[in-house]
């Protein structure tokens, strides 16, 4: 169902004792943060605290993604087609813009770096078209703008691209040569494989980043194929979940949906991956895009943008930058809000927030016009809680 619609600005539906809460008109995307006075009706800010704390003592060991990753990386809209200037121009483009401002801090390079071939000693060699200064000059320049850099490799015999080796039966030599560039992240994708598992090829890599005398977040992308969510969380800071997003509407909205069914493994240190943003790639409406960045941000869903910031238009950088959406996504609880409830096109998600908010987004899926309500009940409240809402798009308060 593509929607076209813009967003209407009527409300309707707000009980005075505050037990349902909905919208009218075109709305199919809200983020909502209802402000609890009666803190004994929320169980919701408590869910999951035990699992959380218990989980905490698992997770791989390196203080990295207490919160999900922020940044931007090349692959949904540059593909191949990278080079240190665009990168460095990305970089300048992260802090002038005010992006980095708002939280953005990694830049990452994905596929199609490197040389086909390893040197002598069997290390990985920058492409010399493409990247003459090399790595670790590149990291300087990154970290010079206080940012971050990341790099991509592949735990199989070559990156998914064919024009670079992967990492597998190279993992310490690969790691220490990441940490002596300066890398601060490695996105490890999943192609030419053997065939072997990937519970098997990714703990090495991440043994080896441990060991490369550098803290380096480990981003795993074996696209969800052996459920990562279950095993993932002792050795990386995220796991995809999906196969690739692409820019349209049924691609986004089902790598929400996979991506949904392990909610109760995310935690702080480690999150589930439903793939890097499509806004402001062009081919999805302004309301789509918003959907799109509603859902990640309540799903604590790494925030990667995946567009030219070069030359983004103020519509983008307006749903990338909000400040409120990104504090649902990067609130210290670190709980992954989640699908509730379902009526054919109309859903509304939800998850628990620290200081006793609750954040909602509620979504309208098809293409008609809708009114979506959540009851106190859908969210985890009792009937009774009184509450203040904000409007976290529309930057308002008290919705009546
Ligand atoms: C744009 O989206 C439509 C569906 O909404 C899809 O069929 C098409 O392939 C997409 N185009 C690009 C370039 O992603
Ligand atoms: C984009 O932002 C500039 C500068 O703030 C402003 O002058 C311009 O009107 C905006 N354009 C749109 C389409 O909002
Ligand atoms: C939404 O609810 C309002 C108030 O009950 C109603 O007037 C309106 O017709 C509804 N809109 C739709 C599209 O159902």
């Amino acid at each position: 169902m593509k929607q076209t619609s813009e967003r209407a600005a009527s409300m309707a539906v707000s009980s005075s004792s505050g037990y349902a809460w909905g919208f009218s008109g075109l709305v199919y995307c809200m983020v909502i943060s209802l402000l609890l006075a009666n803190a004994s009706g929320a169980h919701g800010g408590r869910r999951n605290m035990g699992s959380t704390e218990s989980m905490r003592r698992n997770l791989l060991n390196n203080g990295l993604g207490r919160t999900p990753q922020m940044g931007w990386n090349s692959w949904n809209h540059f593909n191949c087609h990278i080079d240190e200037i665009l990168i460095k121009a990305t970089a300048d483009a992260m802090v002038s813009s005010g992006l980095a401002a708002v939280g953005y801090e990694y830049v990452n390079l994905d596929d199609c770096w490197g040389e086909l071939n390893r040197d002598s000693q069997g290390n990985l060699v920058p492409k010399a078209s493409a990247f003459p200064s090399g790595i670790k000059a590149l990291a300087d320049y990154v970290h010079s703008k206080g940012l971050k850099l990341g790099i991509y490799s592949d735990a199989g015999t070559q990156t998914c691209s064919g024009t670079m080796p992967g990492s597998l039966g190279y993992e310490d030599q690969d790691a220490k040569t990441f940490a002596a560039w300066e890398v601060d992240y490695l996105k490890y994708d999943n192609c030419a494989n053997t065939g072997t598992s990937p519970k098997e090829r990714y703990p090495k890599m991440s043994k080896a980043l441990l060991n490369s005398g550098r803290s380096i977040f480990f981003s795993l992308c074996e696209w969800g194929q052996e459920d990562p969510a279950t095993w993932a969380p002792t050795i990386g800071n995220s796991w995809r979940t999906t196969g690739d997003i692409a820019d349209e509407w049924d691609s986004m909205t089902s790598c929400a949906d996979q991506n949904d069914k392990w909610a109760s493994y995310a935690g702080p240190g480690g999150w589930n991956d439903p793939d890097m943003l499509e806004v402001g790639n062009g081919n999805m409406t302004t309301e789509e895009y918003r959907s799109h960045f509603s859902i990640w941000a309540l799903a604590k869903a790494p925030l990667l943008i995946g567009c030219d910031i070069r030359s983004m238009d103020n519509v983008t950088f307006e749903l990338l930058s909000n400040k409120e959406v990104i504090a649902v996504n990067q609130d210290t609880l670190g709980v992954q809000g989640k699908k509730v409830k379902k009526d054919g096109d109309l859903e509304v998600w939800a998850g628990p927030l620290t200081a006793n908010r609750v954040a909602v987004v509620l979504w309208n899926r098809g293409s008609s016009q809708a009114n979506v309500t959540a009851y106190w009940s859908d969210i985890g409240l009792k009937s009774s809680t009184i509450v203040e809402a904000r409007d976290l798009w529309a930057e308002y308060n008290n919705l009546n």
